[in-house]
């Protein structure tokens, strides 16, 4: 049993459709997942319990890729036991938080625990498992021989080297102030998302993401993420708790490690006329809302985070009146994808202009800050013949 694709889970969990079995993990095991809580976008823990008592899991895995709260290993832990279950936890997405005590720790609870390495961790391409010594005296054997030779041939080196330097700066003190940085980047853009009116899944976050529910303005992930890609801000459309469809997605997962890495802090993210400020914050993005719609948010800052303290509030963001979408959806004229696309591309409105200011404003913010080992990003010169 994984957390489901759709409740913020990974494809390598389990997934599968009405007609078809999508991942090799639900095409070779009989995998079956647990959701979160719609109304609050919170697993479901209680819901979770009972079909663990039905199904009978041989595995318990936790983990995901869209989920912005830290994880009850001791709950989970429980629910494993009652049915003689390992826990596995594939704490890829928040590694390097786990790794600077950002996040709580799966390892005193879960039997397996993997990750991979280029997320929050800042390494390599890679994936690292880990075991429990103290479990089953041929739990070793096995994950080893999973690995080799079952999967994998020859070691790459080059990329064991890259881990073992990521590892080696994941230790140093200046990794656990970039990892508390990230996620004071996120609750800040969370923050500012709340302060206009958005709704966002678990109304908040205690790690490196958010995941923004578009659906209360009437725009699709895929819509978003579009304007995004052409403005060279990069996120991704995800679906949230409720989507009925999973290709057409309500929301975007936005991630705050990699600006975390470029020195961005909480006041760049802070829309402020007289400072620069992260782009995507800006009107275009963010058209108005009544103030009579404003949410009561319950961002959670870094040092209040805890499983504990989920939101409570009601989520009470009424949908907006059409006169509140985005000029450019009106634009578009139609609800199609391809006819929002066009409005920016080949549209004589407002949509092109705006994406052009828009991506300018990102070019100036993102050149202002340092790039890893380059100070000053303006020495950067462009190669002959490359346009952006
Ligand atoms: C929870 C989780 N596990 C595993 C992976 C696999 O990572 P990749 O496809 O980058 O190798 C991902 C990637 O998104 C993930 O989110």
């Amino acid at each position: 049993m994984g957390l489901g694709l759709p409740d913020g889970g990974h494809l390598t969990h389990g997934y599968y459709t009405a007609k078809k079995k999508i991942t090799a993990s639900s095409i070779y095991f009989q995998s079956f997942p647990y959701r979160v809580d719609p109304a609050t976008g919170i697993i479901d823990y209680p819901q979770l319990e009972t079909n663990a008592n039905l199904f009978k899991p041989r595995l318990v895995v936790c983990g995901g890729s869209a989920y912005p709260r830290d994880w009850d290993y001791g709950r989970l832990r429980k629910i494993a036991d009652a049915q003689g279950a390992y826990l596995l936890s594939d704490m890829a997405h928040i590694s390097g938080l786990v790794a600077a005590g950002e996040q709580s720790s799966p390892f005193e609870h879960c039997d397996v625990v993997t990750t991979t390495t280029h997320k929050t961790l800042r390494g390599p391409r890679a994936g690292l498992i880990f075991f429990r010594k103290d479990k089953e005296a041929d739990l070793e054997a096995r994950v080893n021989a999973a690995v080799f030779p079952a999967c994998q041939g020859g070691p790459h080196n080059n990329t064991i080297a890259g881990i073992a330097v990521a590892l080696k700066q994941a230790a140093d003190p200046a990794f656990k102030a970039y990892a508390k940085q990230v996620r004071a980047n996120a609750a800040a853009m969370a923050q500012v998302l709340f302060k206009h009116g958005y709704r966002l899944q678990t109304d908040g976050t205690e790690n490196h993401l958010i995941l923004w529910d578009l659906r209360p303005i009437g725009l699709t992930g895929s819509k978003v993420e579009k304007i995004c890609d052409a403005a060279h801000i990069t996120l991704n459309k995800n679906a949230v708790a409720g989507d009925t469809s999973a290709l057409v997605p309500g929301g975007v997962r936005i991630g705050a490690s990699a600006l975390t890495s470029r020195s961005m802090v909480e006041a760049d993210v802070e829309p402020c006329e007289s400072r620069k400020t992260l782009p995507m914050f800006r009107s275009y993005l963010l058209a108005p809302i009544p103030s009579s719609c404003l949410p009561t948010s319950s961002v959670l800052s870094p040092s209040s985070a805890s499983p504990s303290n989920a939101p409570s509030e009601s989520r009470r963001v009424p949908a907006p009146s059409r006169a509140d979408l985005p000029s450019h959806q009106k634009e578009a004229g139609s609800k199609k994808l391809a006819d929002f696309v066009k409005a920016y591309e080949q549209g004589t409105g407002e949509a092109p202009k705006l994406i052009k200011e828009l991506k300018e404003d990102v070019m100036k913010f993102a050149t202002s800050f340092p790039l890893p080992g380059v100070l000053d990003t303006s020495s950067i010169k462009r190669p002959e013949g490359v346009n952006v």
